[in-house]
């Protein structure tokens, strides 16, 4: 798990800058996940998000809730974010340099856990997702927006590793909605929201409750 985490984060150094000028590929749709997410923000909620890149989501969350972490594996991502927050203060809203896995937080922790983007390039997803559980406090919510290869491009299973032995590529898992539904059954959550889009592209949204 060490030398793939220093590949991503290495990987994602490299992108930073280029990531952050890229626009939302999906305007529409990215706005609609903000504001169903925001339907489960309240104002006494303590939130935390991984793998949270150059920060949009962060900034545009934290005002909702009363506490909001995020954290990112890549040094360079975090130094935007923190650039970010300068530009845009906001009192409630900490950037830290942290891989998930290696989050010490307490158990029940968190009210709200946001993934956007994220929960494909873990290594070891299921222990992630019921690390997310374990952080919740029952009756929290966990928003994730996962990539799901294997109803894409599921010929990725055979490049994907290939790009991850020359370094070229962080460790991608080829999931498909299913098997990340069973995931989520199995780490004790309620999947409440599935949001169903047109484009075979987009990834799969879903809010789910710990039970
Ligand atoms: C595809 S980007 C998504 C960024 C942002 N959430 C978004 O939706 O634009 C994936 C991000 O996850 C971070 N990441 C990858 N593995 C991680 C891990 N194990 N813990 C925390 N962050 C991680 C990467 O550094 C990168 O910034």
């Amino acid at each position: 798990m060490l030398r793939s985490l220093s590949v991503s984060a290495r990987f994602w150094d490299r992108a930073a800058k280029r990531y952050a000028k890229t626009p939302v590929a999906n305007k529409a749709l990215y706005q609609k996940k903000l504001e169903v997410t925001q339907r489960y923000l309240k104002s006494d909620m303590y939130a935390l998000e991984f793998g949270c890149g150059t920060g949009s989501t962060a900034l545009v969350h934290a005002p909702f809730v009363k506490q909001y972490e995020a954290i990112d594996v890549s040094p360079k991502m975090i130094d935007i974010c923190k650039q970010k927050l300068m530009d845009q203060p906001k009192a409630n809203l900490n950037f830290s340099c942290l891989p998930f896995e290696s989050l010490l937080s307490d158990e029940g922790s968190y009210d709200a856990i946001i993934a956007m983007s994220i929960l494909h390039l873990i290594d070891v997803p299921e222990e992630v997702i019921c690390k997310v559980s374990k952080l919740l406090k029952p009756g929290g919510v966990f928003v994730s927006s996962t990539a799901c290869l294997e109803e894409t491009i599921p010929w990725f299973k055979f490049i994907g590793p290939l790009g991850y032995a020359m370094r070229l590529l962080p460790k991608i898992q080829v999931l498909s909605k299913k098997k990340l539904e069973l995931m989520l059954l199995n780490a004790g959550f309620e999947i409440d929201y599935q949001l169903e889009t047109h484009s075979k592209k987009a990834a799969h949204f879903m809010v789910a409750i710990k039970v």
